[in-house]
């Protein structure tokens, strides 16, 4: 086994935040597997181009054969799986990749390494990991007076994105129970910051302001949502892979429950504020359209497990990490240009056109 991490989707959001964190802090080298779908972009990862540490691979975590190679030729020290269908409103509009990448996809990457872990002696048995990303939304929709999600809530998902992420993790689950394979999950809040595709709220929002277009909020904005920056989401990741107890599960948040119109009203204000020259609002482009559909009212993490066990918290809080990234945007308008171009266009028609203004 090698100094070395093996990370499925990283050139997507997330991911790609902690590969080019890994790379530059000198932690190893990333083995980076990643289809590079609508989602995937390699300019994510500009900053490390050329860095011995990162090899990328194009290829689908579900190629048995590939992945199979890969692992026999690098012998990684650990598997993150970052790699997913992550959008809920695809997820409506087309569930079936979700249940090929997130659910076969996860299941041809298990089966492939079983074997690699059973090959490995003792000590390095007992030194891999596999580590699950998954999302706060398995535990599916609290009310307003509910305690924040614990790690021993049920799972309870309720779209075709929450519900095949809520079926990868306990195949997660069943191989450490059966196989006594180390493996670990952590689920994780809304994440924003650099490289958020702007089909998601924030994002969406800074793009749709910047350029004259209604800003849409489905329903009537007061769904909430419980935001981490980024990065202190990987650095929260690099603690579990470090420290966490093998077959556990660790809940990651930042204590930041915000409605969306508060959120949306947060980017507006700072926007007027960085941007207007005239006396007008940008709170003036926002639009209330048709709610999505089985739409979650509420999601909260309590974080207590991992800061009480294993010492982390987040460093940023909302208004740090939302000054980051309006920064992050203003700064990266080409990055933005060439990922709303083509594709994402045909997306918006698909996922905006049909919702009536309410
Ligand atoms: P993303 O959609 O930005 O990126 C997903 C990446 O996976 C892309 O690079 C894509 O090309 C790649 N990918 C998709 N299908 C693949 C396949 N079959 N094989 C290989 N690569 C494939 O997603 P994200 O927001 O960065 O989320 C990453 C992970 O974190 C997901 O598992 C998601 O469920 C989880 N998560 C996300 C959030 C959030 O707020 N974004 C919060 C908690 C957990
Ligand atoms: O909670 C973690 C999850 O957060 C991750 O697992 C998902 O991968 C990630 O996409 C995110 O899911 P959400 O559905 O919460 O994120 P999204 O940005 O799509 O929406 C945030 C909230 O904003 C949600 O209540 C829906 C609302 N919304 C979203 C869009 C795109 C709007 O009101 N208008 C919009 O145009």
């Amino acid at each position: 086994m090698n100094n070395c991490i093996l990370v499925t989707g990283g050139a997507g959001f997330i991911g790609s935040n902690f590969v080019n964190s890994w790379v530059k802090q000198g932690f190893g080298k990333v083995v980076n597997v990643d289809k590079l779908t609508y989602a995937g972009n390699l300019e994510n990862l500009s900053g490390i181009q050329g860095n011995e540490d990162h090899v990328f691979v194009q290829a689908d975590i579900g190629d048995s054969k590939v992945i199979a190679e890969l692992l026999k030729e690098h012998e990684p020290k650990a598997i993150l799986n970052f790699a997913a269908e992550s959008h809920v409103d695809r997820s409506i509009h087309a569930p079936g990749e979700f249940i090929q990448t997130n659910i076969v996809g996860t299941f041809n990457l298990l089966e492939e390494v079983r074997p690699y872990w059973n090959g490995l002696n003792e000590r390095e048995q007992g030194d891999f990991r596999f580590l699950q990303v998954s999302t706060d939304e398995v535990y599916g929709s609290l009310t307003a007076d509910d305690p924040a999600f614990k790690e021993t809530n049920p799972y309870e998902p309720n779209s075709p994105y929450s519900a095949s992420k809520a079926a990868s993790d306990h195949l997660v689950r069943a191989y450490h129970h059966t196989y006594g394979m180390p493996m670990l999950t952590t689920n994780c809040s809304n994440n924003y910051g650099p490289y958020h595709f702007p089909e998601k709220l924030i994002p969406l929002i800074i793009h749709n302001a910047l350029n004259d277009k209604d800003l849409p909020i489905y329903g009537d904005g007061s769904n909430v949502r419980d935001w981490l920056y980024v990065e202190d989401h990987c650095s929260a990741i690099r603690c579990v892979l470090e420290t966490g107890q093998v077959g556990e599960t660790y809940n990651i948040g930042g204590w930041n429950e915000m409605s969306n119109l508060e959120v949306v009203h947060t980017l507006c204000d700072m926007l007027d504020l960085q941007r207007r020259k005239d006396a007008g609002s940008y709170r003036d482009q926002i639009t209330y359209v048709t709610d999505r559909p089985g739409h979650d009212q509420r999601y909260a993490i309590d974080a207590t497990k991992i800061e009480r066990e294993l010492g982390w918290k987040p460093a940023e809080t909302f208004k740090t990490g939302i000054e980051k990234t309006v920064a992050w945007y203003l700064e990266n308008q080409s990055w933005v240009e060439n990922v709303t171009s083509g594709e994402y266009q045909k997306w918006v028609g698909k996922n905006y056109q049909a919702r009536e203004n309410v």
